[in-house]
């Protein structure tokens, strides 16, 4: 039977990685073989190039570019890690994954969106449940910038960039109806959590996934 494959994403400190980490924690406790990654990463190689993407360097790549490098850390991503996992039985969870690119590369150039989207068969996978935490850029941004790392290129691009971003993933929901469920990031984690499961419950029963 199909396997599922379950994105979250959101704008950087919404709480995605802590609510990826609470699904696969609840599959787990109840039996359901799952494997949780992350985007940009998740390979060895593909780790290779996320150190290239985010922390602060002279490159100076264009959006453009970013777009190819992004996609294919993706592509090595899929290849080595999600579809074997999927094959194997699993259900993958990842934190991050193709609409990170459509948002975060595509709202700031249509060429780089576009190079994107003519990229989807080559990833050829599209997520069956994406979650978007949605978040007020200003709360979130004070979150993720308190865990300052080496790798804070789009946190430092400030408050207005990450409203931006918000904005431009909840226009994607819109479009993606099927598959896309905004979950309001201001609650309890725990409160969110339920509201997650719940949906993944739901969507595996209509669809009988697992
Ligand atoms: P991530 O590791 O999820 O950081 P955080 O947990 O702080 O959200 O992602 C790192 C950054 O990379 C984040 O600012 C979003 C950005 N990003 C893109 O710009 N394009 C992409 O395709 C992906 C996957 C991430």
């Amino acid at each position: 039977m199909k396997k599922l494959f379950i994105t979250f994403e959101g704008i950087d400190g919404c709480g995605k990685s802590t609510q990826a980490k609470i699904l696969y924690e609840k599959l787990n406790n109840l039996n359901i073989k799952a494997v949780l990654t992350e985007e940009p990463g998740g390979t060895e190689g593909a780790n290779e190039i996320r150190k290239l993407l985010l922390r602060e360097n002279n490159y100076c790549w264009s959006v453009e570019t970013e777009v190819l490098l992004f996609m294919a850390a993706r592509n090595d991503h899929v290849e080595k890690k999600i579809k074997p996992a999927l094959s194997n039985g699993n259900t993958v969870i990842c934190d991050r994954f193709i609409d990170s690119t459509l948002v975060y590369q595509g709202m700031r150039s249509d060429l780089a969106k576009n190079v994107c989207l003519s990229l989807y068969d080559l990833i050829g996978l599209i997520p069956d449940l994406t979650f978007i935490i949605d978040m007020d850029p200003q709360k979130a941004l004070k979150r993720a910038l308190s865990r300052k790392t080496n790798e804070d290129r789009y946190e430092n691009y400030g408050v207005s960039f990450q409203n931006n971003v918000r904005n431009t993933f909840l226009k994607l929901a819109k479009e993606h109806p099927e598959r896309v469920v905004i979950i309001e990031g201001n609650n309890d984690k725990d409160k969110l959590a339920t509201e997650v499961y719940s949906h993944v419950n739901k969507f595996i029963n209509k669809n009988a996934f697992i």
